[in-house]
């Protein structure tokens, strides 16, 4: 069995989501092949070869992400081809499930069966850090709904999100991505007092917006798409990102450390309130489900 897992990431989480559900999947006997969406190259890909096909993408404003709804956009899925969606963000609230609004169209359309919608957690790269001892919690509790994943996806069991009409209106209302990373980006500057002139982020941004002038300034071009790639890696902590400065967030997460931590006691637990609330749900689902599969 074939399985290929297309995904867009910003800041990498979605790669680290997308290499541990190969893993998983190859634990069962699938052979995996990964494509990451490069937002300046929206290929044809061929999907006849394939048995199974996984969406993966951050969720960016209550919406996924410009490049990748271009990228599934652009894609012929084979008729009857079976398909999951995968995606993850820093909060569970339900209104994010209707981010997946538009794939589902697509699959529809080209009549894929779509079956299967999974929402990992994964800290923010965005608005604020994540707690390392949450983020240890959130990726153990993540490795559980790994193995609900592949038990109802190898054993054919329906897990599709179900989404209310304001879920959808809200989407369609905050799509502002579309057009904000490049109004934005205006915004965008460096700290050259800061800046060490490594380069990272020119090599890296997705979109070949940022570049050195001749004085040896970064600059920002105006092709942006708020991916936080460029601010969230830079060593120094040097770029301003215009009128989301105060939700900047820099410093990647070290997962394979944070993996090895123990907890004393929970972070999450039924009587948290404010923010980290959709959790205590979230934790729910996934224990009761896992427990219902698995025993305790
Ligand atoms: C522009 C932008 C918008 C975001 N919007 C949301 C959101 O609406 N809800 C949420 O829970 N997380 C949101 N996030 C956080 C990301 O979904 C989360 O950190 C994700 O794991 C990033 O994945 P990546 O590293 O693959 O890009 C947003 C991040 C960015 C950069
Ligand atoms: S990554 Fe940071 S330090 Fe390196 S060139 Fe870019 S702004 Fe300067
Ligand atoms: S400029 Fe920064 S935020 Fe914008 S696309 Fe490039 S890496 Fe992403």
């Amino acid at each position: 069995m074939r399985c290929l897992l297309i995904y867009f990431t910003g800041t990498f989480n979605t790669r680290y989501v997308s290499q541990q559900l190969k893993k998983r999947l190859e634990s069962v006997g699938y052979e995996v092949d990964l494509y990451e969406i490069d937002p300046l190259n929206t290929e044809h890909l061929d999907l006849s070869g394939y048995d199974l096909i996984g969406l993966g993408y951050p969720i960016y404003g209550y919406n996924a992400p410009w490049p990748f709804l271009k990228f599934i956009r652009k894609q012929k899925f084979p008729k009857g081809i079976r398909t999951f969606i995968y995606k993850n963000s820093g909060e569970t609230e339900k209104v994010n499930d209707a981010s997946s609004l538009f794939v589902w169209r697509k699959l529809k359309r080209s009549k894929a069966l779509i079956e299967n919608e999974y929402h990992f957690m994964m800290p923010y790269n965005i608005h604020f850090r994540f707690d390392e001892r949450l983020v240890k919690e959130i990726l153990d509790m993540d490795e559980k709904l790994y193995d609900i994943l592949i038990y109802e996806i190898t054993h054919h069991i329906p897990n599709i999100k179900r989404y209310k009409l304001w879920h959808r209106i809200v989407t369609r209302a905050v799509s502002i991505q579309f057009v904000g990373g490049d109004v934005n980006s205006f915004f965008y500057k460096t700290d050259m007092e800061k800046c060490t002139g490594c380069g990272l982020c020119i090599r890296q941004c997705p979109m070949h917006n940022i570049r050195k002038d001749e004085t040896g300034t970064i600059r920002f071009d105006h092709h942006c798409l708020m991916c936080m790639r460029c601010s969230f890696f830079c060593p120094t902590n040097a770029i301003h990102i215009g009128i989301l400065q105060g939700w900047r967030v820099n410093g990647q997460y070290n997962f394979k450390a944070i993996r090895e931590m123990t907890l004393d006691e929970p972070v999450i637990t039924p009587d948290t309130q404010g923010f980290f609330r959709c959790y205590v749900d979230t934790y729910a689902y996934i224990n009761n489900r896992h427990n219902e599969l698995f025993g305790q």
